[in-house]
C-alpha cells in the first residue's frame, strides 16, 4: 500500500540536487550503506518521496523496515532514529510528532521513516530500532 494521508498536514521536503549515502545500522545484521541518485527519486509508492521508508523499501537497499500504514503517517512502526545528519532532513510535522509518541523508546533523533526526507547535502546515518523486526508486517 502506498499514497498520501489527506488528513494530515503536507510536510515541505527538498528532495536532495546530488547523490548521498544512507547507512542502515540494523538490529540483526551488519550496517548497509546505500547511495541515493537523485534522479530516480521516488524509487517507489510507499512512503514521502525520498523518505528514509522510500529509500530503504523500494531504492534496492533491500531493507525490511516495518511500515503498517503503508507509509502515510498513521502509524508508528517506521520508527527509527536519525543518528547523523538529522539537520538535512525536513521538519516533523505535527501529526508526525503525535505518531511517534506511539512508539516505543523514542529519542530526539526519531523520525518515522515514511515521513523523513533528507535533502542530501550530508550523508546520514539511520539506526532501525531492535523492536522493529518483531511488529506485524504487512504484504509480506
Ligand atoms: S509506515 Fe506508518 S507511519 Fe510510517
Amino acid at each position: 500500500m502506498g499514497g498520501t494521508n489527506p488528513y494530515i498536514e503536507k510536510p515541505e521536503t527538498g528532495l536532495p540536487q546530488k547523490p548521498y549515502t544512507v547507512t542502515f545500522h540494523r538490529p540483526d545484521g551488519p550496517a548497509i550503506v546505500f547511495e541515493v541518485d537523485p534522479s530516480k527519486l521516488p524509487y517507489g509508492p510507499t512512503g514521502l518521496p525520498g523518505s528514509i521508508l522510500d529509500i530503504a523499501l523500494n531504492g534496492g537497499a533491500d531493507i525490511d523496515l516495518e511500515h503498517a500504514c503503508g507509509g502515510v503517517c498513521a502509524c508508528s512502526t517506521c520508527h527509527v532514529k536519525v543518528v547523523k545528519g538529522l539537520d538535512s532532513c525536513n521538519e516533523p510535522t505535527d501529526d508526525e510528532l503525535d505518531q511517534l509518541d506511539e512508539a516505543p523508546d523514542i529519542s530526539l533523533n526519531s523520525r518515522l521513516a515514511c515521513q523523513c526526507v533528507p535533502n542530501g547535502t550530508v550523508d546520514i546515518e539511520v539506526e532501525i530500532p531492535a523492536w522493529n523486526k518483531n511488529l506485524v508486517k504487512e504484504g509480506h
